[in-house]
């Protein structure tokens, strides 16, 4: 989503290059720039401002020798309706909302979709993408499994219900709560071009309306029980599923975060219920999508512990249609934009996750006990046990994971909570306690595979320094941040994920780079691409930070993409851009498969802003609904992405043109 309570982009929102109110730019200098940083960014601009030096950066604005997985030419920031790759490579189109992965096979027409048919196909909203190779535990890179998130819904671009989307209609809102939560689809790659496979044994979804197993601290507890489900040790459905994890046993972690909007009509008596509502925006009036219109367990004055089954990690195992969803509350509950596991030095797994809202907290957990390679069942289990923390940076450059247990520091009775499942449900509140440090909207979260570090996207802030607000600090650098920045940290010693405590720097402070508020990893800003709101990223195989973005349209009127920066080597923060997206969308995935030739992206939320009918720059297809997608990126010649092969093509090219032949 593109921000909270702003699903809808401002198209008069302008930007101004001196965007960014309020920056310290000499604090963050002096700051948490690495010396690292700055020492590369100088050998580098020597090096750009020698003649050689010269003559590689005029192709393609890039250095002639690129790091290793980044030889393409960077594109230039669009303002189009189509989407763009850099040359030499080619998008297409793998699965779309109401394609029909069961039987059926075939696109489901818009204006004839229903509940049941919303059952069998690819649903709205796609935003995590993970790639599990077929057969299980193999690293093939034609044929898998893709897990995927299906966020939320546009109501105001499924149907014909005007602007007000509390007028959707009971068959409505039956398709929208099973075009939420997740798919699963086998997809194969044959002659170069990629498909999904109708009718796959493994192709399943699971929605608003599947039933789940409630597990860790929060099973049982009595704010877990409703009607339905009496005991507390089972729910029904998940959504609001934004980013998500694979883990190493081959299961999808996927994060529910901007539950909340499902709620309205929020009446609580109890202290407890009142305190944990107002920490996590449960409304008194009506919810933003009016499904407690029509379904009971979304009104909170008839099912108030309804609330408390959502903003949970949900554990999925693509492998095992069979096995119902688990809600992982140790992980915590909060606004959950991913779920990134790392195996630790000493064999246990490690989950990142950011809550994505204004001046929220990142959490990581511990797990107690070891992955096991030989026994997957085991492993499926790991997330059950372990130790919940939250992070505290401080300006100085170091921090400490903070454990949120039960008992330990301020979460007593006196405080109000009770056992470790009132510490899980309550992850915000006792975050609060304990004095974590407050981000800019974490967003997702991943670990480089080379080097380990690990790397958080805070995506914007716009309410950083306003008054009554906390201002501008080494961690969130500048006030009204509209760009968003990208923190590095170091676990422990270096590669010790289960580490208590931690180093840090920032690595990108985004915006457009003319603007002195903006920061590169210490690379010359003159060649480098303008990027703002960082939200999903990945890496590829050689460590490189890959980047996709939502909410370059408000910030920067320009369409958002799909980016790509070394994190190590004389070419640390020279971010070129790879791909554009189309109107009214955000980039989401971003998944590579293991050979590192195919690059998948959820195309989120095209058209967004505008209402049924308003089809003139509808994508995929101009004059008809717009249909959210998973594109496939591929090099002309199959070769791998950002592969000198892969570029040869466009190199040649360039080259002849600077040659004048
Ligand atoms: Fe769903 Fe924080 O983006
Ligand atoms: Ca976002
Ligand atoms: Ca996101
Ligand atoms: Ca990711």
């Amino acid at each position: 989503m593109a921000d909270e309570k702003q699903m809808h982009y401002d198209s008069d929102e302008v930007v101004r290059s001196d965007d960014g109110v309020g920056v310290d730019f000499a604090r963050i200098v002096e700051g948490r720039i690495g010396r690292r940083g700055l020492l590369q960014g100088g050998i580098v601009a020597a090096f750009a401002a020698s003649p050689l030096g010269k003559a590689f950066s005029t192709v393609g604005g890039s250095a002639k020798v690129a790091p290793e997985g980044l030889d393409f030419v960077g594109i230039a920031p669009s303002t189009g309706s189509e989407i763009v790759v850099s040359a030499g490579y080619k998008s297409e189109i793998l699965i779309s909302w109401g394609d029909d992965f069961g039987q059926r096979g075939s696109a489901v027409p818009v204006a004839e979709m229903t509940a049941d048919k919303q059952k069998t196909a690819f649903g709205y909203n796609n935003d995590f993408v993970g790639f599990l190779p077929l057969p299980f535990g193999s690293e093939s890179s034609d044929h898998g499994l893709l897990g995927v998130n299906h966020e939320y819904i546009n109501p105001e671009l499924m149907f014909n219900v005007g602007d007000d989307v509390q007028k959707v209609t009971c068959e409505q809102v039956d398709v929208s709560m099973e075009a939420v939560g997740f798919s699963v689809v086998e997809v194969k790659r044959e002659n170069g071009k990629w498909s999904y496979v109708p009718g796959s044994k493994f192709n399943a979804r699971y929605t608003a309306n599947s039933e789940m197993v409630v597990s860790g601290p929060a099973e049982g507890d009595a704010r877990m029980r409703t009607s339905k489900h009496k005991n507390g040790l089972t729910c029904t459905g998940t959504f609001s599923n934004c980013s998500a994890g694979k883990t190493p046993w081959g299961t999808v972690l996927s994060a529910e975060e901007n539950f909340q909007s499902m709620f309205g009509r929020a009446a609580y008596t109890s202290d407890k219920d009142k305190r944990s509502a107002k920490r996590y925006g449960i409304a008194s009036g009506q919810s933003e999508y009016g499904w407690e219109n029509h379904y009971d367990r979304f009104d909170v004055s008839k099912e108030p512990n309804e609330p408390y089954h959502f903003g949970w990690v949900v554990e999925v195992d693509p492998f095992d249609p069979d096995w119902a969803p688990r809600k992982r509350t140790a992980l915590g509950r909060f606004r959950h934009e991913a779920a990134t596991t790392h195996v630790t030095s000493d064999g246990r797994v490690v989950m990142y996750s950011g809550c994505d809202s204004r001046f929220e907290y990142v959490y990581k957990f511990v797990s107690r006990d070891k992955f096991d390679p030989t026994d997957r069942i085991k492993n499926r289990d790991l997330m059950d046990h372990g130790t919940l923390y939250v992070a505290k940076y401080n300006e100085d450059g170091t921090g400490e994971w903070l454990p949120m247990v039960y008992g330990t520091g301020p979460l007593t009775k006196e405080n109000g909570f009770e056992s470790q499942a009132d510490v899980v449900i309550d992850a915000r509140i006792a975050g609060d306690l304990l004095g974590a440090t407050k981000m800019d909207r974490p967003e997702d979260i991943e670990v480089n595979p080379v080097n380990e570090r690990v790397y958080v996207a805070c995506t914007n802030n716009s309410d950083r320094g306003k008054e009554g607000k906390e201002g501008a600090n080494k961690m969130n650098p500048r006030n009204e941040n509209r760009h968003g920045h990208i923190v590095e940290m170091v676990e422990g010693s270096g590669r010790d994920h289960a580490a208590t405590t931690f180093t840090w720097e920032l690595f990108l402070v985004c915006g457009n780079p003319e603007d002195e508020a903006t920061y590169y990893a210490g690379y010359p800003k003159e060649k480098v691409s303008p990027i703002s709101c960082p939200d999903n990223i990945c890496f590829d195989r050689f460590g490189n930070l890959w980047i996709a973005t939502d909410g370059m349209e408000s910030s920067m009127k320009l369409r958002d993409g799909f980016f790509a920066v070394p994190t190590d080597g004389p070419d640390r923060g020279n971010l070129k851009q790879f791909m554009a997206s189309v109107p009214g969308s955000e980039v989401c995935g971003p998944e590579f498969t293991p050979d590192g030739t195919t690059a998948f992206l959820a195309i989120q939320h095209p058209s967004e802003g505008l209402l049924w009918g308003e089809w003139d720059e509808s994508w995929p297809e101009a004059g008809k609904p717009p249909k959210p997608s998973i594109i496939a990126i591929q090099a002309l010649n199959g070769a791998p992405i950002g592969s000198a092969e892969a570029n040869a093509v466009s190199r040649r090219d360039a080259l002849s043109g600077l040659l004048g032949r």
